[in-house]
């Protein structure tokens, strides 16, 4: 049913640029990312695997570390002058602003960008001038393409237990995403709260590019979803996860708020990918958010 809407929907943040994560096993993500999901590998320094699904240089970038976590998102600002006018608005609200060196800006491939923290304690960085963009992709196992054009690498659902207001707030209110949908399940057991997943969109057609939910991950993420062009293509990348012995977080499903044709693999270092497709797109000059307790049409059986 439709809630009121946000009021605080800054257009200009264009959508979900890149993902930066940390891993522990590098090799791992080169299989994985190359050989299940198919994205191609790009080259990058040492100690740092490029993920190419899209004619950006990248969408993934996994830099070996010690531990399996989130680095950072990085947001496109679409424009210098959008650049300039969210800086504007998050040090108007206080927040500290966080320089990336020249260096950094190289390996995210962008002519500018800033950061700052959120709530979590997470990098949120804004960039524009995506350099090294419009080289062909080439899976090396066959993939067609993602659906990127226009919309982002995805969606990034981030684990927001114990301050999950605040990154709502921080999410919404402070940097200007907009509400898509509230999610509210029962509890998973006796004692503990109801899960609630708050959805956010940037100013593109995905019904969601950012989701907020109220457990706890030692990475920081629930999950990072890639589009592929068909269910076929879920069902050939759900093969080769099941070869690969890659266990399932869930099983194939449907979503009810996006309609996402979707299972979830636990990827290396415990970091879940939903691998979709026919994810609903949204023109949100005419559609309300909405308030749901039905997470799927069918299908999803999760397994934590
Ligand atoms: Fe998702």
């Amino acid at each position: 049913m439709p809630t009121s809407s946000s009021e605080s929907h800054a257009p200009g943040i264009g959508g979900l640029g890149y993902v930066l994560l940390q891993a522990v096993d590098l090799e791992a993500w080169r299989g994985f990312g190359t050989g299940v999901v198919g994205a191609m590998e790009v080259a990058m320094p040492r100690q740092c695997l490029g993920l190419k699904i899209d004619e950006h240089p990248y969408r993934v970038l996994v830099t070996q570390g010690d531990a399996d976590r989130l680095l950072a998102m990085g947001w496109d600002m679409r424009s210098a002058q959008n650049l300039a006018a969210m800086r504007a608005r998050l040090e108007s609200k206080g927040l500290e602003i966080l320089e990336r060196s020249p260096e950094e800006a190289s390996l995210r491939c962008v002519e500018s960008l800033f950061a700052v923290k959120d709530p979590l304690g997470n990098d949120v960085e804004f960039y524009h001038g995506r350099t090294g963009c419009g080289g062909a992709f080439a899976s090396p196992i066959g993939v067609p393409g993602f659906v990127t054009e226009g919309m982002g690498l995805g969606h990034l659902v981030l684990a927001a237990a114990g301050a999950e207001q605040a990154a709502y707030t921080f999410y919404r209110d402070t940097l200007g995403l907009g509400d898509s949908d509230t999610l509210t399940l029962p509890p998973m057991a006796e004692g503990y709260p109801p899960i609630q997943v708050n959805f956010l969109h940037a100013d593109n057609p995905r019904h969601h590019s950012l989701a907020l939910c109220n457990l706890p991950s030692p990475s920081g993420v629930m999950h990072l979803m890639v589009e592929l062009p068909s269910v076929d293509e879920v069902g050939r990348c759900h093969d080769r996860t099941l070869a690969g012995g890659w266990g399932l977080m869930a099983s194939l499903g449907r979503h009810c708020n996006d309609n996402m044709f979707s299972f979830y693999v636990k990827g290396p270092g415990g970091i879940t990918l939903e691998i979709g497709s026919e994810g609903r797109q949204v023109d949100w000059s005419t559609v309300e958010p909405t308030v749901s307790t039905i997470p799927d049409y069918w299908g999803h059986a999760y397994q934590f």
